[in-house]
């Protein structure tokens, strides 16, 4: 297709055109043989995320959560050393490694950074707690109890509980909005800005190709540290001690004063070749732009959530994406994202595969970067976690259902003992499903999930209408999503059906069109477009190019 569409854009930065695959390393392969997945396992997995053909899934960066030495209160978004990686996940060699086979496969390699808190491990923290004197005190954020005792402000944890914990031995709170083993890092103080900008050059120059800035925009907090408003419209049912719940978030997050910092961190990555900088974000539309920077000199790409917060209807996602559409200043680049290690799995939460199907062929069609997270692909849902096994703080915190787990379990490789993720206990138990549902099953199965993604991915990176060509929806509404990708010439057409029922699309060019693929991966060849039917949850990709 890029050929029929004449010359591609070489121009164009490769974070714009790559799809991203999301590794949380714990859970993806263990190669050291204690239930954690490690640095060379996911080494040993390079080729199946992309070894150059057509067999393998076809992915173009990888971002992998915190490898770094951590007490793992927060399974590693609690770092004790932001230079360093922990023996549970291998070595700094190990990571080198990593970087030069993923590179030699064309793989790009982008790491969590964690800005806003590290761990009380951490010997900054250390130095920071040891005496109100200490030359590190002010690098975390520090305050004295208000008269009676109680804590600075009305802040709560999005764990549960108060934002603060009392330190007994200097008679101060400090801020932790997770758990009290993430203490914050006062990023006014202009040589803990420093000392984190060199953590971004430390991995820079060992050639990582960007950063997912974990909660960016909570690194700066109201200088007054003023209390929240009571939130009106809280759920009435939220568990006691869901403190952050009850509260609208306006003093402790989203500062106008994270602009300029996030301008020196795009900096720090503008001192080197195409680095990419993603953050991760939420918020209203007309706040989250903001983060691409005025002059588009903050954030690459501000994660866009959306989808994964809306219904799974084809007028609620037709809308959201046209509000984002319209809210980009023409310098920024959309993306989308399904599916994180924070989130209920994309298969459960749009209840079946089927329909998680659809939801792939949107993401990997929509205009703008897809990040997908591992084992979408081959379609896990959420684990069944025991309740005495909850590993997540925020589901030990809040309750079996905020548990995060359920989206942690292991890669299912194959139909071997524990899935062939390790050959010992996994820190989580493998899903009951893995012996029909994995890599290798799905590998030999022409209509798996695995080879739709495969054949997904292969499609849209052999098309520049879908990498870079214009996004025009089709306006009607009704069941059917549908939009037109187009680049120069080529001209894709892209029909999903999120309804349960067979559907019709709307009024659309008369003609033929060519099936690329369909998600039940049984249709291909000429179809006439106004006679087109959908079955239920189907999508298509159409080739329209030849009309
Ligand atoms: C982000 C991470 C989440 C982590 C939290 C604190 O939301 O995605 O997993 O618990 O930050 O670092």
């Amino acid at each position: 297709m890029a050929d029929q569409a004449g010359k591609s854009e070489s121009a164009v930065p490769w974070w714009q055109r790559a799809v991203v695959y999301q590794i949380y390393p714990r859970s993806f392969k263990d190669s050291s043989g204690n239930g954690i997945g490690d640095l060379q396992g996911i080494i040993d997995s390079l080729d199946y995320l992309n070894d150059g053909s057509d067999a393998s899934l076809g992915v173009d960066a990888i971002w992998i959560s915190p490898f770094y030495p951590s007490p793992m209160a927060d399974f590693g978004y609690d770092v004790a050393d932001y230079c360093g990686v922990d023996p549970l996940f291998g070595d700094l060699a190990a990571f080198d490694r990593l970087v030069a086979e993923a590179h030699r496969r064309g793989i790009k390699v982008i790491i969590d950074w964690v800005p806003n808190h590290s761990s009380d491990q951490h010997s900054w923290f250390k130095q920071s707690r040891s005496s109100r004197d200490n030359l590190k005190r002010d690098w975390y954020i520090w305050r004295d109890p208000k008269p009676d005792g109680s804590p600075p402000n009305n802040w709560g944890s999005f764990f549960g509980g108060p934002a603060w914990r009392f330190d007994a031995a200097t008679g101060q709170y400090y801020l932790h909005q997770f758990v009290p083993e993430q203490p914050e890092l006062n990023w006014r103080n202009p040589m803990v800005k420093e000392a984190m900008l060199d953590t971004l050059r430390f991995w820079l120059d060992r050639g990582v190709d960007g950063f997912r800035m974990d909660v960016i925009a909570l690194i700066i907090k109201d200088e007054l540290l003023r209390d929240n408003p009571v939130n009106p419209d809280a759920p009435p049912d939220l568990p006691d001690n869901d403190l952050f719940g009850r509260l609208q978030q306006v003093y402790n997050m989203d500062q106008d004063e994270v602009h300029p910092i996030l301008k020196e961190i795009r900096a720090v990555l503008d001192e080197y070749d195409e680095r990419v900088g993603i953050g991760e974000l939420w918020g209203p539309l007309p706040r989250w732009v903001k983060y691409y920077g005025e002059h588009g000199d903050e954030l690459h790409l501000p994660f866009n959530f959306r989808l994964i917060d809306i219904p799974f209807d084809a007028d609620a996602i037709r809308q959201s994406v046209a509000e984002m559409e319209a809210a980009l200043p023409p310098f920024a680049w959309p993306n989308y994202v399904l599916g994180n290690h924070d989130r209920p799995r994309l298969a459960s939460r749009y209840g079946g595969l089927a329909q998680a199907r659809l939801g792939g062929m949107l993401l990997l069609t929509l205009r703008g970067t897809p990040t997908l997270y591992y084992g979408d692909e081959i379609g896990l849902s959420n684990g069944t976690i025991p309740p005495e096994m909850i590993q997540d703080p925020q589901g030990v915190n809040l309750g079996a259902h905020r548990s995060r787990d359920v989206c942690r379990t292991p890669m299912q490789w194959s139909a071997a003992a524990v899935a062939g993720f390790s050959d010992a206990e996994p820190w989580l138990p493998v899903s009951s499903d893995y012996r029909s549902r994995n890599v290798a099953v799905q590998r030999e199965d022409p209509g798996s999930m695995l080879r739709f993604y495969q054949k997904l991915i292969h499609c849209r990176q052999s098309s520049d209408a879908l990498t870079i060509g214009d996004y025009q929806p089709v306006p009607a509404g009704g069941p059917c999503l549908c939009y037109y990708r187009q680049h120069q010439q080529e001209k894709l057409l892209v029909a999903l059906n999120f309804s349960g029922e067979t559907a019709r699309l709307p009024e659309l060019d008369q003609g033929q069109g060519r099936v690329l693929l369909s998600t039940e991966m049984d249709r291909s060849g000429s179809v006439e477009i106004d006679q087109l039917t959908l079955r239920p949850f189907e999508g298509l990709l159409i080739d329209l190019s030849l009309l």
